[in-house]
């Protein structure tokens, strides 16, 4: 359940867009974390790259795609010859959910109505990075982006759009290949994911 529903900060600008996210509580998420975790990369991308939410490591370290999910989508970016640098790596949720369990916190997957709100800082970086692609990657993203929960698998390596027309490269989520086990279904997967990686490479080239 959504506690509060604070009114949009004015004046968000790239410079003070961490210091805002850190004081949201517009969803309970955001009360627990840390931190919050803005996109990183340059405002001139040509294309944004979108996870599901911080996660443990993110949370800790403020930065996103730093922990075992993002070091994994590094190495396939390597692979595509996407260069991060040259891309805006953001997430949907700018907070780290997750149920504590002993000295563990267990990653929990935001809800729609979490989405909802936090996708208000997801339309602001759009506004201010104005990507041609964006790669949604896993089902959270596709949802931010595109409003709809439909089957990520089946949407997987086509093309879609934002609500507002920009394009939108579907792609499955790097914690989903670490979940696999090892083997030939996650071979697969992962050849699939560095496809459509080097897919979003030919607009960044
Ligand atoms: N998973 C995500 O979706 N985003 C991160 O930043 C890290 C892991």
């Amino acid at each position: 359940a959504i506690a509060t529903r604070e009114a949009l900060p004015e004046g968000v600008r790239p410079d003070t867009f961490k210091r805002h996210l850190d004081a949201c509580t517009r969803c309970p998420i955001g009360c627990r974390a840390t931190q919050g975790v803005p996109g990183e990369g340059p405002m001139t991308a040509p294309v944004m790259i979108v996870g599901e939410q911080p996660g443990d490591a993110e949370d800790l370290a403020g930065r996103p795609f730093v922990g075992p999910a993002g070091q994994l989508f590094d190495r396939c970016a390597q692979a595509a010859a996407l260069p991060r640098e040259k891309t805006y790596v953001t997430n949907a949720v700018k907070h780290f959910k997750f149920t504590p369990r002993g000295k563990r916190r267990i990653h929990q997957r935001p809800d729609a109505g979490e989405v909802e709100i936090c996708s208000w800082w997801l339309d602001l970086e759009r506004q201010w990075v104005k990507p041609r692609l964006i790669l949604a990657m896993g089902a959270t993203a596709a949802l931010a982006l595109t409003g709809s929960a439909r089957d990520i698998t089946r949407r997987q390596s086509t093309l879609e759009a934002t609500r507002d027309g920009t394009a939108l490269l579907l792609t499955t989520h790097p914690s989903y290949l670490l979940r696999l086990p090892e083997g030939a279904a996650r071979q697969d997967a992962t050849a699939r994911f560095i496809a459509d990686l080097a897919e979003a490479a030919r607009i960044c080239t």
